[in-house]
């Protein structure tokens, strides 16, 4: 059989396979770590309609529920089974042969992988050594070949919220350039600035999610915010319909319960704080926890990292590695409740005695 190249070539991981949801405490893919109670579970299973099962959805009241929520007009915005599949049909279509697209390096790795599926060159916008973006750099890379400018603000794993100056600076190198800027403010909620009103306008994308601080990853649920034109060409990929009965329907729950979403955001907070209070205690390096659900942590070696993941996942406390280049010594955490931090903390610093003892 004949494959394309370029995806025969790909190579996919799946991480997190084989985890103990029920039991183990989950903080390597950023998602929420406490499960929802009992209670909060049952009101979200009434709000699917018996009626919705057997047809075809109609998402019209969400788009009405988004906009009413954000205050958006619902012609500039778009609805998504996620950030992730919004970013695969922005790639797909508006970025011709011999354009290109710029990434930061690192972040999050579907960017990455979408646009070798897509065919697409791409070029990376670098952390310097301080772990910070320079626009500088971004000036040496950009050019009117760039067609669009992917920007996940706040970043991870190297957690970074840029500046309004660097964002004037960004928008005003793309619009000399002719790029659309993409902005991915998944983690938006956890305290950082939105550019969504400013998308409206401009050639500038919004993309929002209800996979961080909503804690609600598995409806596969996102939308995008932007200009109408711009809106109603992206539109067009949509598959039969946006998305399905249920992820709407929960989507719309969460919309109409934004006391879940502040309580989930005052847990992550406290986590924070507990977890940032303990590292500093021990002199422990680490980068974020202000405004996004993650954290960065530093050991001396990539050996060291690999070991604390086996040891970590022998308790069912998982953790994030496999990270290259200038992040290679360091694993990711996800922030949960104080409870789950100190279960984490408790356990690391039982590795750090072993470890340090055994070198
Ligand atoms: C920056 C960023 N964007 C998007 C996503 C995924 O969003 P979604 O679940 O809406 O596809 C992640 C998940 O880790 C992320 O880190």
């Amino acid at each position: 059989m004949q494959f394309k190249s370029h995806i025969n070539k790909l190579i996919r991981i799946q991480t997190s396979e084989n985890r103990d949801i029920k039991k183990g405490v989950l903080l390597d893919r950023n998602e929420r770590v406490e499960s929802f109670d009992e209670g909060t579970y049952k009101k979200i299973l009434k709000s699917i309609s018996r009626f919705s099962i057997n047809a075809t959805p109609d998402i019209q009241d969400l788009y009405k529920l988004l906009s009413k929520t954000f205050k958006i007009n619902k012609k500039n915005i778009y609805i998504g089974q996620g950030i992730t599949e919004l970013m695969s049909q922005i790639i797909f279509s508006l970025v011709k042969k011999n354009e290109q697209v710029i990434l930061m390096d690192p972040t999050y790795p579907m960017y990455d992988v979408w646009c070798k599926l897509h065919g697409v060159k791409y070029k990376k916008w670098k952390f310097n050594k301080d772990y910070k973006l320079d626009v500088k750099d971004l000036k040496r890379i950009i050019n009117k070949k760039t067609k669009i400018l992917f920007i996940v603000n706040p970043n991870l794993p190297i957690e970074y919220e840029l500046s309004t100056q660097q964002k004037k600076e960004i928008y005003r190198i793309c619009k000399k350039n002719k790029t659309i800027l993409v902005y991915d403010e998944a983690y938006y909620h956890f305290g950082s600035k939105s550019e969504i009103k400013n998308s409206i306008n401009k050639d500038i994308i919004v993309m929002r999610t209800f996979s961080k601080a909503w804690g609600l990853p598995s409806i596969r649920l996102g939308f995008l915010v932007t200009n109408k034109k711009l809106r109603d060409y992206l539109s067009k990929c949509r598959s039969l319909v946006e998305t399905n009965a249920l992820s709407f329907q929960i989507a719309m729950w969460a919309l109409k319960n934004k006391k879940i979403l502040n309580q989930h955001v005052n847990q992550i907070k406290k986590g924070s704080k507990y977890i940032t209070r303990e590292f500093k205690k021990i002199s422990q390096p680490y980068i974020g926890g202000q405004v996004t659900n993650a954290m960065l942590v530093k050991l001396k070696t990539q050996k060291d990292v690999l070991n604390l993941k086996k040891y970590m996942e022998k308790k069912k406390i998982y953790i994030r590695t496999n990270f290259k280049n200038q992040i290679e010594n360091f694993f990711r955490i996800s922030l949960g409740s104080e409870r789950k931090m100190k279960i984490f903390f408790k356990a690391f610093l039982k590795w750090k005695l072993i470890n340090d003892r055994s070198n």
